[in-house]
């Protein structure tokens, strides 16, 4: 008999971003990868910063899933992802220099490349639209996903040899020279010498490309646990962040089943990972953005600085306009909460409950740009607490106030805290007891991969 529906529940989780981006998607998803068979990602490239720490060690992840750190974990990097193969073969050897066994990771065929001159052109791009530049990370990834979509990229499946990769790129590359040349004032590119750049990344990768639908289904078949690795977050979403302000790509829960090819029935968890407070890097509206000492403050005591590119993150208090709307748009089912310790020692933390806008309080997140700039958060204001919680492991030993303002968070998103993270490290993990997630950890098992 055939697989599929016949073959039980799936046994996924999918974990997104529920804000704009450097929730702490990386720490959570290391942590949850110990008890996963697969780990996928499905969408954006290295524009993705995801930061692991265990003991002493300390792994920036950009465009390998987070569970390459797991032992017998599968890695796949899905359709929906672009990725740059001469980053990717840097970010491998790093790995491997490290003592990291890589051996588990394959790159579905169908991902599309982010070559140098997406690159170029995202930063000639940005420089064209002066002040109103994205703030992108300059990795190339609006121009990938925009060639990917006006049918002139290069897929993954042409770094399976070095003819077939010329090939495809003698198509393209006279188009792309003529809009470096001719619109951005760069010389281009000689055929042969960009195919010989991407000789070492076609001989290391080439190996690793696959038919990733037809590897998630056979594991999703078999019953083994797959999470799926989101990128960037919900407000940075192409069609539901605040666009033009957004990435390129599909970042909400939904596109794991597009960007891997499988089937939605497959979801059967969706994890939002959310800050204690709120952060953005580049532009665009952030009504609980905090110029003033609270802002400084979370600046300084959350180390917010980019992963990625090391520009200082705009902060303020946690917004639950925002985290009600990624729990709607994502269909989240329990929410992890993370940086709760950088609280710690503030007289009062705020929480924005709704908006104030053109003379009207408002609970739903706007779809115009332009009234979302008109937004003034209303916030609750709760009683802080002194405690150092980073050794806290079990939700009754946390400080009292500190439960109250997590009780607030569900209340306002009417979804279930599952998880707490009070620190960086893998240790620093709080799962709530008879949660989904602590179901989900405790299901299956990693044996039989
Ligand atoms: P990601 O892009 O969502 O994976 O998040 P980043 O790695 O870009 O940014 C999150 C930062 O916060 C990283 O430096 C993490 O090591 C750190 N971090 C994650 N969780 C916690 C936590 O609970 N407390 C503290 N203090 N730091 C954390
Ligand atoms: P992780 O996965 C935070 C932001 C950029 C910019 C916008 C567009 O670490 O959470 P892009 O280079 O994608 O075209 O930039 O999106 N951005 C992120 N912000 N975390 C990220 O990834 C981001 N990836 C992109 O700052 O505002
Ligand atoms: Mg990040």
């Amino acid at each position: 008999m055939m697989g599929g529906v016949l073959m039980g529940k799936s046994n996924s989780l999918v974990v997104i971003g529920a804000q704009w981006g450097d929730e702490g998607k990386g720490k959570v998803i290391d942590y949850l990868a110990g008890k996963a068979d697969v780990v996928a990602r499905f969408q954006g490239g290295n524009n993705a910063g995801h930061t692991v720490v265990y003991g002493a060690n300390i792994f920036k992840l950009h465009h390998v899933p987070s569970g390459i750190l797991s032992r017998e974990t599968l890695c796949l990097l899905g359709n929906g992802m672009v990725v740059d193969p001469l980053v990717l073969i840097e970010e491998l050897a790093e790995l491997e220099k490290r003592g990291i066994d890589t051996s588990g990771l394959r790159i579905s065929g169908k991902a599309h490349l982010n070559m140098l001159y997406h690159r170029l052109l995202d930063e000639a791009n940005e420089k064209l639209l002066g002040e109103k530049k994205i703030g992108t990370t300059g990795r190339g990834i609006g121009p990938a996903y925009a060639d990917k979509i006006m049918r002139r990229g290069i897929r993954a499946v042409e770094l399976t040899g070095f003819a077939r990769f010329r090939e495809r790129l003698s198509e393209i590359l006279p188009l792309q020279n003529r809009f470096l040349q001719e619109i951005y004032g760069h010389e281009g590119f000689e055929l042969d010498e960009l195919a010989e750049l991407y000789r070492p990344a076609i001989d290391k990768l080439g190996p690793l490309v696959t038919d990733g639908s037809q590897l998630m289904a056979e594991k999703l078949d078999g019953g083994k646990k797959v999470l799926f690795e989101g990128a960037q977050g919900t407000l940075l979403d192409i069609d539901h962040g605040t666009y033009p302000y957004v990435t390129s790509s599909s970042t909400v829960a939904a596109a794991a089943a597009s960007g891997c090819g499988i089937g939605p029935r497959h979801i059967s968890q969706v994890l939002g990972v959310i800050k204690a407070y709120t952060t953005r890097v580049g532009e665009g509206p952030f009504p609980t953005e905090d110029h003033g000492e609270a802002g400084e403050q979370l600046r300084t005591r959350g180390h917010e600085f980019g992963t990625t590119t090391g520009r200082p993150r705009r902060c303020g208090w946690f917004d639950s306009v925002i985290s009600r709307y990624a729990a709607t748009i994502n269909g989240l089912t329990g929410l992890a909460v993370t940086k709760l310790d950088v609280l710690s020692g503030m007289d009062s933390v705020n929480m924005a409950v709704a908006y104030r806008c053109r003379g009207k309080e408002i609970r739903n997140f706007p779809i115009s740009l332009e009234e979302l700039k008109e937004c003034t958060p209303v916030y609750e204001s709760f009683p802080g607490w002194d405690e150092d919680i980073s050794r806290v492991r079990r939700v009754e030993d946390l400080p009292a106030a500190a439960r109250r303002f997590l009780d607030a968070m569900e209340e306002n998103t009417g979804v279930n805290v599952e998880l707490v993270s009070v620190g960086p490290d893998r240790s620093q993990t709080i799962i709530y007891r008879s949660s989904n997630l602590e179901t989900w950890i405790a299901s299956g098992s990693k044996k039989n991969n």
